[in-house]
């Protein structure tokens, strides 16, 4: 069975192709490199044993992606992980990501429904929620406010799949919220490779420990939490993987017209401190931090009910935090050959 992986060479797409292809499935992936690198197919190839099939496309570009679709016309399912997802850079650059987010969302549906392909998977994000009133967050919470573009183009590619799939009776979507996926695969060879400075706490983390960062900042430590830190549920990339082999599995056996929207996190939240004290305790190594001021934007705490994916998709996940803190310092011992 083939299966389309837009953003296939990123940071999830390459968990994940490893995945399909371990559960069996052909892939091809078309990325237009933004963001990757195209020796992630080596490193697909060397973990898996199967080299997937790679076209560099740029889905917001409209000829290219006709163009594509006529060449190769026979997938069961799409898994749309193609986007731009730096929260900071949206906020300075608005348009660069509705373009590239929405548009490209735009041209791959304009294509999916010429071609006739009936299940798309989504890489939605928790972020669709906003600052949610009540935790656990469940997929019935209220789609929230959210400060960022970046969060904007999420919400709106999700109303633009619930309209489609309206739409077309024979079409089935599934748009997984992941919370905050962290961690590398365990073979050390794939992991995140994150542009300039990180953004996000763990590889903030592990450049520090790295030297590459003098001090990690703490943001906010007068949150109403057991520490006074922020609360996140971090979910092991690998187990976020692993997911979209269920959901495509699912869409694909499942003949419904109806956009699914699935949590993709772990349930448990983790405060700051606790993520600093576990990769400490898994590597041995003590990170420079200090506590200051809380960073505009943040949300005391979210993480996810997870009953859905189970209930829906048979899945839950397996990795607990140490695990992935672990596996996020084996990878950038690996990027930095330490
Ligand atoms: P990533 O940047 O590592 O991967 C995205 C890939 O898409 C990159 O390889 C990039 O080159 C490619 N790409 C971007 N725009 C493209 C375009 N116009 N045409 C073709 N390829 C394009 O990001 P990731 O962390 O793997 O995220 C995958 C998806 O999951 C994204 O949609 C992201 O918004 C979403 N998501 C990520 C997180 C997270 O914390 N990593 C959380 C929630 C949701
Ligand atoms: N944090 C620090 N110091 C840092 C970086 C982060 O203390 O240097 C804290 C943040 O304040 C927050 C927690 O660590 O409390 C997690 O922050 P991240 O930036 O790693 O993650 P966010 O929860 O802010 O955002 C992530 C993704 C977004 C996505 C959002 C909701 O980066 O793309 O989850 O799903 F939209």
């Amino acid at each position: 069975m083939n299966i389309l992986l837009t953003g296939g060479t990123g940071y999830i797409g390459s968990h994940t192709a490893i995945e399909l292809i371990k559960a069996g499935y052909k892939i091809h992936i078309v990325d237009n490199l933004s963001n990757s690198n195209i020796d992630m197919l080596d490193r697909i190839e060397k973990i898996s044993g199967t080299r997937p099939e790679f076209t560099n496309l740029d889905l917001t570009n409209q000829k290219d992606v006709k163009h594509f679709f006529e060449r190769y016309n026979d997938f069961e399912g799409v898994i749309h992980f193609a986007a731009l997802k730096s929260v900071g850079e949206s906020v300075k650059m608005p348009l660069k990501y509705y373009k590239n987010n929405v548009v490209g969302l735009y041209n791959l549906l304009t294509a999916i429904k010429n071609h006739k392909i009936n299940n798309l998977v989504f890489s939605s994000s928790a972020t669709v929620y906003g600052t949610p009133e009540i935790l656990p967050v469940t997929e019935e919470s209220p789609i929230g406010y959210t400060p960022s573009p970046y969060g904007a183009t999420k919400q709106m590619c999700e109303r633009i799949i619930e309209d489609f799939t309206s739409s077309l009776a024979t079409f089935e979507a599934i748009s997984l919220r992941y919370f905050n996926p962290i961690g590398a695969h365990d073979s050390g060879l794939i992991g995140e490779l994150p542009t300039g400075t990180p953004n996000n706490l763990m590889p903030f983390i592990t450049q520090t420990a790295s030297g590459i960062r003098e001090k990690l900042s703490v943001f906010g430590s007068d949150y109403n939490t057991s520490d006074g830190t922020a609360i996140r549920d971090y979910i092991h990339v690998s187990d976020v993987a692993i997911a979209h082999v269920h959901a495509i599995r699912f869409i694909i056996s499942n003949n419904e017209n109806i956009h699914h929207k699935v949590n993709i996190g772990t349930g448990i939240g983790s405060s700051v401190l606790e993520i600093i004290r576990s990769f400490e305790k898994t590597t041995g190594i003590k990170i420079n931090y200090h506590l200051t001021d809380r960073r505009a934007g943040d949300v005391e705490a979210v993480y996810a009910d997870v009953s859905y994916a189970k209930e829906l998709l048979g899945w839950k996940s397996i990795y607990n935090i140490d695990q992935m803190t672990k596996s996020a310092w084996i990878w950038e011992k690996a990027l930095r050959n330490l």
